[in-house]
C-alpha cells in the first residue's frame, strides 16, 4: 500500500456563475520513503493538489470529487478535528507561499516550538532541546542564532532549511515541498535536494516535491508525476520519464528546461 494514494480528485473554483476544474481527476500514489515529484509549468494545479492533500484549499476552492487515501484513510472525509491531529504529526507542508509559512513577527524558535507544544508532550526545556537538534538536522552550522533570529533575518537557503525544520518537528511520515528551491541560487538548490535525500534516508520520511525544475526531479526524484491543465498526463520512474517522455508536454518541458 502506498502512503497516500490519490484517486480521482477533481477541485474546482467558482468563476462568476459557473464552475472551473483546477484539478481534473488527478489519481496518482506517492510510496512509502519514495521522493515523488510533480511537476508541470505555472498554473497547472500542482500546488492546489498538495493543498488538498493538507486540506488546507482556500475558501474558493472546493474538493468535488475523489479520494485522498492516507494510510488507508481517506483524508477528503475526515472531519476538522481529526485534520488539525494529522496536519504536522502525520504530514507536513513546506508552502511555497512565503505569506502561510513563517510568520514575520515571531523568531524561527519559537514557531519549530509551536509545532512542539500541539503535537508532543515536551516540556519548555524539552521543547527548546529539540529545536536545537532539529536545526542541526537540517544541517545549520549555528541552531542558536538562527532559533532567535527573525524569518527575515535569514538568508533564503537557511529559511528553508528552517522551515523544513518545522516541518519535520512532529515527527511527520509525509513532507510536501513546494517549490522548496525556487529562488535560491545553484549551490544552495543543490545542497538543500542533498538534504532532502538525507532526511529521507535518516527519518524514513516520504516526500512530495512540486516543482517546476526538472533538473531538481533528476537529482532527486524516484518517481514523477506530470501535470497539465490540472490532468495527469504522464507518470513512471523519474529516469524513464526524463529519458522517454512520451507525453508532447513533458518533451516541452524538458526542452524548455536546457
Ligand atoms: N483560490 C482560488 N480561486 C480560484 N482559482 C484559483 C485559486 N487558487 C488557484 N487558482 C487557479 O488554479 C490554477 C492552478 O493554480 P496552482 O497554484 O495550483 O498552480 P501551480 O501549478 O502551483 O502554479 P505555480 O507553478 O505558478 O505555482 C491557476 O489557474 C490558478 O489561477
Ligand atoms: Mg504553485
Amino acid at each position: 500500500m502506498s502512503l497516500l494514494d490519490i484517486q480521482d480528485l477533481t477541485i474546482e473554483a467558482k468563476q462568476g456563475q459557473g464552475r472551473q476544474a483546477i484539478v481534473d481527476r488527478v489519481s496518482f500514489a506517492v510510496p512509502e520513503q519514495n521522493i515523488v515529484a510533480l511537476v508541470g509549468g505555472s498554473g497547472s494545479g500542482k500546488t492546489t493538489t498538495g493543498l488538498a492533500v493538507m486540506r488546507l484549499l482556500s475558501p474558493g476552492l472546493n474538493i468535488v470529487s475523489g479520494r485522498i487515501y492516507f494510510e488507508g484513510n481517506d483524508v477528503v472525509a475526515m472531519p476538522e478535528g481529526e485534520l488539525r491531529r494529522y496536519r504536522g504529526k502525520q504530514m507536513a507542508m513546506v508552502f511555497q507561499e512565503p505569506l502561510y509559512a513563517f510568520n514575520p513577527v515571531f523568531r524561527v524558535g519559537c514557531q519549530i516550538e509551536e509545532v512542539l507544544q500541539f503535537h508532543t508532550d515536551l516540556t519548555k526545556g524539552q521543547r527548546q532541546q529539540r529545536v536545537d537538534a532539529l536545526l542541526r538536522q537540517v544541517e545549520i552550522k549555528d541552531p542558536g542564532r538562527v532559533a532567535r533570529s527573525y524569518p527575515y533575518q535569514l538568508s533564503g537557503g537557511l529559511r528553508q532549511r528552517a522551515m523544513l525544520a518545522q516541518a519535520i518537528a512532529a515527527n511527520p511520515k509525509l513532507v510536501i515541498a513546494d517549490e522548496p528551491t525556487s529562488n535560491l541560487d545553484v549551490t544552495v538548490q543543490a545542497r538543500i535536494l542533498t538534504l532532502f535525500k538525507k532526511l529521507r534516508d535518516d527519518l524514513k520520511l516520504t516526500v512530495l516535491i512540486i516543482t517546476h525544475d526538472l533538473g531538481l526531479v533528476r537529482s532527486l526524484a524516484d518517481q514523477v508525476v506530470v501535470l497539465s491543465s490540472g490532468r495527469v498526463v504522464e507518470e513512471g520512474p523519474a529516469g524513464e520519464v526524463l529519458q522517454h517522455p512520451r507525453h508532447v508536454y513533458t518533451q516541452q518541458l524538458l526542452e524548455a528546461a536546457k
